[in-house]
């Protein structure tokens, strides 16, 4: 542990996504990495936890560390039949949030709403905000990907 890092101890079990641009592999006993891009392992099985990247941590860093969602939240997710947004519509639904409204292509409708959505709207066709403003009765989604309010 280097000087200055804050917010991690010395034994903690933590995630990382190795930075493909350095040239230090993962496969190695120890590695350096950024304190500030490591992720707590969640209390799940290890062999779990390693499915998980890169899309899980991407939409998990969008609406645990960045949005904090609260169950009184509706939450819109853009391309959530996708890698990162099927994630986020999981975690969104495993935090018990009201309404979870996702784009995706008609095809993927039920796709994700069988991972949790409670609307999904046709990405390619209509006005999306509109459609977004139509489920929530005016009120603003939180959305994970663009970190704005529609
Ligand atoms: N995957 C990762 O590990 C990762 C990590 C960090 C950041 N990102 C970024 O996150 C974004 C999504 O990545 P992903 O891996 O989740 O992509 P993906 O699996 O290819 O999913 C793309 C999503 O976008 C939708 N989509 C495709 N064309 C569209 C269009 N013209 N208009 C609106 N929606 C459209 C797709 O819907 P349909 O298939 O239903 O048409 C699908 O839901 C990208 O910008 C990527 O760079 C990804």
């Amino acid at each position: 542990m280097f000087a200055g890092v804050e917010g991690w101890s010395v034994g903690d079990r933590v995630l990382y996504h190795g930075d493909m641009l350095r040239p230090h592999g993962g496969l190695a006993e120890f590695a350096i990495h950024r304190a500030s891009t490591l992720i707590a392992h969640p209390p799940v099985a290890g062999i779990l936890a390693a499915a998980t990247p890169c899309a899980g941590w991407t939409a998990w860093r969008a609406l645990h560390d960045n949005l904090r969602l609260g169950r009184e939240h509706s939450f819109f997710v853009a391309g959530g039949s996708g890698g990162v947004g099927s994630f986020a519509i999981q975690i969104a639904s495993g935090l018990g949030l009201r309404q979870i409204i996702a784009t995706c292509s008609a095809k993927n409708h039920a796709y994700v709403r069988s991972l949790g959505a409670t609307s999904a709207i046709d990405c390619r066709s209509g006005d999306v905000a509109a459609r977004v403003r139509e489920v929530t009765h005016g009120e603003k989604a939180r959305s994970a990907l663009a970190q704005q309010f529609l």
